[in-house]
């Protein structure tokens, strides 16, 4: 009988680029203070790329890491799948095409996916079904996202809250079960569709003047109500992941939640009883990076040597749409 094959993640990488903005730089622009932004969210400041930078060029920096970590040749990649809610083009090429070209993936599938912040999640659940289908033996997984193109930055109740930014990983096939992504459950729930959106530019209200005057074509956020069914939307997703497999949160070395704000972030670790230092935080320098913001913490959580090979992480992710997603999985990063 042929051997159970099983999807493990290889390696991770991440990429931001170099231009610090700071809550001080913010409150130039907008009428707000690093005291309201700090108070409220945790986030000391963010990454926004410059003008000539596209998300490709952040996810193919990420990429590149993640291969040499992985220690393969990007002819051995069997797909190249990105998520973002900024492309680089509105339509079409996707994001994924333009990466996989830029690293040289040709003749391999390639596309985006759109499940805003957890993207990731997403991600992870696709590429665990094409690996343990056998349909492909690695892929390149990336969230990638230039947010500051899709920002307002008039809008200091959103302007305020997100950072650019590319986590990638790669997907391998194994034999060995307890190096798996043990499993991944994706939801979503669009009744609440409008507490997150880009209400123009779509189907829906396409562009024309009037949309780019009235600023459709930027994120529009419910903060309040978004808060309180992120908190509990987190909370009771990971309680369900571990239930299902028998696990509690003693058999996880790592939990990475969505980093969007430091006070979500810590209301779901305290209601799930994990201790701070069990607990990944960064958006207090890279501010949320929606479908970016996982991988760069694990990215962040392994070259600050806190993650090694066999460390069991929880991932866990809450966004637009709305979408959720958690993940259990063995870090196979040497
Ligand atoms: N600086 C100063 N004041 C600001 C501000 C800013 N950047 N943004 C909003 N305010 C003001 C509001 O205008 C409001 O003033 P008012 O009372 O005079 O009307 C006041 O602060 C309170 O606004 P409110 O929206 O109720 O604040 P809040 O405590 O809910 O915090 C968020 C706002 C956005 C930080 C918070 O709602 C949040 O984090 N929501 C979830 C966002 C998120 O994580 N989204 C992504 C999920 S993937």
């Amino acid at each position: 009988m042929e051997k159970p094959i099983y999807a493990t993640l290889t390696s991770i990488g991440a990429y931001v680029p170099s231009r610090i903005v700071t809550n001080e730089d913010l409150s130039k622009i907008v009428d707000t203070s690093d005291e309201w932004i700090t108070k409220r969210t945790g986030i000391k400041e963010r990454r926004f790329a410059e003008g000539n930078e596209a998300t490709s060029d952040l996810a193919t920096k990420a990429a590149r890491l993640a291969l040499k970590r992985a220690n393969l040749e990007a002819s051995e990649i069997d797909a190249v799948i990105v998520a973002t809610i900024s492309p680089d083009f509105f339509c079409m090429p996707s994001t994924a095409c333009v990466v996989a070209n830029n690293l040289g993936i040709l003749d391999k599938p390639a596309f985006d996916i759109a499940a805003a912040c957890s993207g990731f999640i997403y991600l992870l659940s696709l590429a665990k079904s094409f690996i343990e289908s056998k349909t492909y033996k690695n892929i390149l997984i990336i969230g990638a996202e230039k947010i500051s193109s899709i920002l307002d930055m008039q809008d200091r109740s959103t302007c305020v809250l997100f950072g650019d930014g590319a986590g990638a990983a790669v997907i391998s096939a194994t034999e060995d079960k307890n190096l798996s992504v043990l499993d991944v459950r994706c939801s979503s729930n669009g009744q609440y569709q409008e507490f997150l959106m880009t209400p123009g530019c779509g189907s829906r209200n396409p562009a024309s003047v009037e949309i780019l005057q009235e600023r459709l074509q930027f994120i529009k956020m419910k903060g309040n109500e978004t808060f309180k069914i992120a908190v509990k939307t987190l909370t009771k997703d990971v309680v369900e992941i571990l239930a299902k497999n028998n696990l509690s949160k003693d058999d996880i070395d790592f939990f990475i939640p969505h980093q969007a704000n430091l006070r979500i972030i810590s209301a779901v670790g305290e209601a799930l009883g994990f201790p701070n230092e069990k607990v990944a935080l960064v958006v207090q320098k890279y501010g949320n990076t929606s479908a970016a913001s996982i991988p760069m913490a694990i990215n962040d959580l392994y070259e600050n040597g806190k993650i090694q090979c066999g460390s069991r992480l929880l991932l866990d992710a809450f966004g637009g749409g709305l979408t959720w997603g958690s993940a259990i999985l063995t870090f196979n990063g040497k």
